[in-house]
């Protein structure tokens, strides 16, 4: 639990300027509720997954949590799944600051995409992404399937 506090501290301080709030719709409330216990529900703020991901998800955060129902369960990986959807990046079109909030690099690594692109041309694989000078190939790699060419 130590080291899992301090990752979750640390997530907070860079977390901090992210003012977005959560959009409403069914399940929002239960969602707020069971998600609160441990941490601010902001946290999922700028998670994507598919639905199969927020399962996971959920079930790897409410482990210790026997009394939550599989009806609420269901509720909340529904509202988070609708709403945190997997959103594609198509490396070919995106601006330099969607590339950045989109695959979480930094603003120095989305402006090497596009100005590798502007030179090159569009990207049509992986590979040829990953060599873009200054990008790191195992954090590209971890995106892939958020990459679109
Ligand atoms: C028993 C305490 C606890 C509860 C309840 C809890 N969380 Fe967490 N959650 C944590 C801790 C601790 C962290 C930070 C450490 C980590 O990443 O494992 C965290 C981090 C997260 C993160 C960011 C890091 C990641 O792994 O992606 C997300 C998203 C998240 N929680 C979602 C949820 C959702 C959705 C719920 C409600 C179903 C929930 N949490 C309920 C303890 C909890």
């Amino acid at each position: 639990m130590g080291v899992k506090l301090s990752r979750y501290l640390l997530c907070l301080i860079a977390c901090g300027a992210c003012a977005q709030t959560l959009p409403d719709g069914p399940g929002k409330e239960t969602f707020q509720s069971v998600c609160s216990r441990c941490h601010t529900p902001d946290a999922v703020i700028g998670k994507q997954g598919s639905k199969q991901w927020w399962q996971s998800k959920v079930t790897e955060m409410l482990q210790e949590d026997t009394d939550v129902t599989e009806s609420d369960v269901d509720t909340i990986v529904a509202y988070l799944a609708k709403n945190f959807p997997i959103v594609r990046i198509n490396v070919n079109k995106a601006r330099a600051l969607d590339l950045e909030t989109g695959l979480e690099l930094t603003a120095k690594e989305s402006e090497a995409i596009v100005q590798y692109r502007e030179a090159k041309g569009n990207f049509k694989t992986l590979d040829d992404l990953k060599k873009v000078p200054g990008l790191d190939a195992v954090k590209i790699e971890s995106k892939k399937d958020l990459l679109e060419f």
